[in-house]
């Protein structure tokens, strides 16, 4: 890390911190707090300023070549600035052709360009890319939900991930392998851990703090003339990965590849690559369908019965997080919004109902749910529901 990176890095850590917290404390006192406008305005040209600065330097200090993880980490901390001038309407991307912030737009799409990466801050700078120092990582407020939020998303994705990685270590081995049943186990196992985390942050995180305060720095902002959509805990290879090994989502479907195509670049390049890699392979329960003349064998049996306690796992994680998450977070404060602000309440851009189908969509595929309207993997499960002698494993969703 150069001399004028670590400078930077100790601003976002502290200073921007501050001055995010002033004005959260400003917006929270007014009548409609959801209005930014026309407040805190000496504030706000601190921050403006004060980031400029170290960007302006950065940017003539041109490609350090400090390696991967540095630029990474320094993308982030760009990415945070321009997401915190866009909370707080210092930049504002449908009233704007080109982002005002020209110096932070270049040195983003000079790192993000050469990293192979969108050029603003994505989830992974926030959770699994996010040092901490002395116990605190990096956030856009001191608020105790932001910290709930970023904590549990951590720990969701991680779990994810745990799934992802024990799912594609059956690949090889095959189906009927002794070892598919136990590393299905492994996958159930952090599923179950997918499910707790969720639970806990639906009880404990406070809607209206997530709502004003925690949100709203997750929103689209411009990078030079595009505009790019907010981060979302979604932008991770792990989930995709566990659909498709599973093989409730598929990657020649049109509706599930415009989702892949569309996350790539907001993934971590070693993500992408998984992803790439797993687009390719082929998943378990074709496996299982292609193998109903083996029904019998006790290793069918065996198998079958995790896979499919696995996939209700799996289907319980997405109706969990559009059922509860979405519509407890998302859904309620919307309704309750006045009307002038509706259009901003999606991080991803699309207006809210737009949003909340695509999310369906994704909930159906994962639960393998009988839609007439949409592909699921609904009779292929039932199917092999019927090929397994136990009856212990639940129904569909
Ligand atoms: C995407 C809401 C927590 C996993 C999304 C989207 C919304 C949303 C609205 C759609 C994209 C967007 O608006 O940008 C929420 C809310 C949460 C929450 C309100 C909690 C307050 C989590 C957690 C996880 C998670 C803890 C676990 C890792 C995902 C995934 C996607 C996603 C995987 C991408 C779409 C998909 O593949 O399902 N979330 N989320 N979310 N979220 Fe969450």
């Amino acid at each position: 890390m150069t001399q004028r990176t670590q400078e930077f890095d100790l601003w976002i850590r502290n200073e921007f911190v501050m001055l995010n917290d002033k004005l959260e404390a400003i917006y929270r006192e007014q009548a409609d707090p959801a209005n930014v406008e026309g407040v805190g305005d000496e504030i706000k040209q601190q921050l403006l300023l004060q980031g400029q600065h170290f960007i302006e330097a950065l940017l003539a200090e041109g490609n350090t070549d400090e390696g991967f993880d540095n630029a990474f980490d320094l993308l982030g901390n760009v990415g945070l600035y321009m997401a915190a001038c866009r909370r707080h309407e210092l930049t504002e991307p449908s009233r704007e052709r080109h982002s005002p912030l020209k110096a932070a737009s270049a040195l983003a799409m000079h790192i993000g360009s050469s990293i192979g990466v969108t050029p603003r801050f994505a989830t992974a700078h926030l959770t699994t890319h996010n040092t901490a120092i002395n116990g605190t990582y990096k956030r856009f407020t001191s608020d105790p939900a932001e910290k709930l939020f970023i904590d549990y998303n951590t720990r969701g994705i991680l779990a994810y991930k745990r799934a992802a990685e024990a799912l594609l270590k059956v690949q090889p081995l095959g189906i009927s392998h002794p070892m598919a049943p136990v590393l299905l186990e492994e996958v159930k196992r952090a599923l179950v851990d997918v499910i707790n985390s969720n639970q806990a942050l639906f009880k404990q995180l406070d809607t209206e703090s997530f709502f004003y305060v925690v949100r709203p720095y997750y929103k689209p902002y411009r990078v030079g003339k595009e505009v790019y959509r907010g981060a979302n805990a979604g932008d991770f290879a792990g989930i995709n990965v566990i659909d498709m090994m599973l093989g409730l989502c598929q990657a020649n479907d049109v509706d599930y590849a415009q989702i892949l195509v569309e996350k790539l670049l907001y993934m971590m390049p070693e993500d992408q690559a998984t992803l790439k890699e797993c687009m390719r392979l082929p998943n378990l329960l074709d496996a299982f369908l292609a193998a109903q003349a083996q029904c019998k064998e006790p290793w069918y049996q065996a198998a079958l019965k995790v896979f499919l306690q696995a996939c209700k796992l799996h289907g319980d994680t997405a109706i969990q997080h559009h059922n509860q998450l979405v519509e407890k977070y998302i859904c309620g404060p919307a309704k309750a919004l006045a009307n002038q602000h509706l259009d901003k309440v999606t991080a991803s851009g699309p207006p809210l109902q737009v949003l909340l189908a695509q999310l369906e969509t994704l909930r159906d595929k994962r639960a393998g749910a009988k839609r007439t309207d949409l592909d699921t993997r609904y009779d292929d499960l039932q199917a092999l529901r019927k090929t397994l002698v136990s009856s212990e494993v639940p129904d569909a969703s």
